[in-house]
């Protein structure tokens, strides 16, 4: 459960805070009663929900590099931070494919910086480093991964995820021990969540802002592997669940929360591209079809699935959306925009809907 009072005037340390998630993130913190100080370069996407919902205007805005680590550690400084979730990344496999050497050095260097820059600076209770369900070693299992499996990564991404989380366990082991909490009061943990869709995404070669983006245009999607199941959620989701691991790292006692989390859908929430695509041209509405492309693939690993049995047990956190309710949610979002609607407005919308557990099909509807 996500509490208002624990949120209200606590000063958060975002990097990414420009992105996808960051943007998302920072609106939810920022209507909690949070301060957010944010680190990042600039918006990756034209458009981008930061520049949309305006979130420039509600944060502490900072324009920096993770592998800069004087100027990180001086801004992390002027902060002074309760608690820090980092999220800034070359989060693409097909782009790390391209700049392997950047995404290692993004993703794994900026964890080190962030981590040692959270060393030098006092006074921080409570640290989340964000990787992925890519950080584990896929062994094409058919159930899900657990927290204690082995990490890996066979492409430049996911090897990168795996190292940072490597990165994390040894800066908590070395300089924050969980069983010295008391001593250092840091506790440090990692998050690993799947892909998230949701508005305002616009990143390239992602299955659900090509397919917005077809719609939009009235172009026939094309999909490249129409039968491929991958575990969607919608990105509130797994960010519900920092928010509430936040909780229970930043109070004493919080160093037994010092360790890696996964946050992933439901077991049975998991569909093929083709029906995916089918529900989000049903929202969307028109006269919609598909077709299927041949354009070969880079490697990228087969279905992984997350176990989340011990967020659900330790945490009490467990999906709120179904991947319908997320659909509803992109497709509200993207009407919207086309509406011309303030966006912060809407995104604010989104998520006080979320909170209460309800969804945007009755906007959807009422936009048909
Ligand atoms: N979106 C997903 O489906 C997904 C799935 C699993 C994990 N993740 C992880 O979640 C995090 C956020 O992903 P996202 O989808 O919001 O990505 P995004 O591309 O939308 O945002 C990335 C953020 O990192 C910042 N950034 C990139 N390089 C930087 C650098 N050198 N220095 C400082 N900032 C830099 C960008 O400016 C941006 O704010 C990433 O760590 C990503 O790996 C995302």
């Amino acid at each position: 459960m996500i509490s208002r009072e624990f949120w209200r005037g606590k000063r958060v340390f975002l990097t990414g805070h420009t992105g996808f998630k960051g943007s998302w993130l920072s609106l939810w913190l920022t209507s909690l009663g949070a301060q957010v100080s944010g680190y990042a370069l600039a918006p990756p996407t034209n458009p981008s929900l930061f520049e949309l919902a305006r979130v420039d205007g509600l944060v502490d805005h900072h324009v920096g590099d993770i592998r800069d680590l004087p100027f990180l550690q001086a801004v992390l400084r002027q902060a002074n931070p309760d608690i820090v979730i980092h999220l800034a990344a070359q989060p693409l496999v097909r782009l790390s494919y391209a700049q392997p050497v950047d995404t290692y050095a993004i993703n794994v260097m900026g964890t080190v910086n962030l981590l040692e820059a959270v060393r030098n600076c006092g006074g921080i209770r409570a640290v989340i480093c964000v990787t992925s369900d890519k950080c584990y070693e896929n062994r094409e299992w058919d159930w899900g991964y657990r927290e204690n499996d082995s990490m890996g990564g066979s492409d430049p991404y996911s090897g990168s995820k795996g190292c940072a989380e490597l990165v994390t366990a040894s800066y908590r082991a070395s300089f924050f021990p969980s069983d010295r909490h008391a001593e250092h009061g840091v506790a440090v943990a990692s998050a690993r969540a799947g892909n998230v869709i949701g508005g305002g995404d616009w990143a390239a070669d992602r299955l659900v802002p090509d397919l917005m983006r077809a719609l939009i245009a009235r172009q026939r999607p094309l999909l490249r592997n129409p039968h491929s199941v991958r575990p969607w959620q919608h990105v509130l989701d797994p960010l519900a669940g920092y928010l509430i691991l936040a909780q229970h790292l930043f109070p004493e006692g919080g160093g037994a929360f010092a360790e890696g989390w996964n946050f992933g859908p439901s077991e049975d929430d998991a569909w093929p591209v083709n029906r995916l695509t089918d529900r989000l041209c049903a929202l969307w509405g028109g006269d919609c079809s598909w077709d299927a492309s041949g354009s070969p693939q880079l490697r990228e690993a087969g279905t992984l699935r997350l176990d989340c049995a011990k967020a659900r047990h330790r945490l009490g956190w467990g999906p709120t959306w179904r991947l319908s309710d997320a659909l509803a949610e992109v497709v509200a979002f993207n009407k919207a925009l086309l509406d011309e609607a303030d966006m912060r407005e809407v995104a604010f919308k989104h998520i006080a809907l979320f909170e209460s557990g309800q969804t945007c099909a009755e906007e959807v509807l009422s936009l048909a």
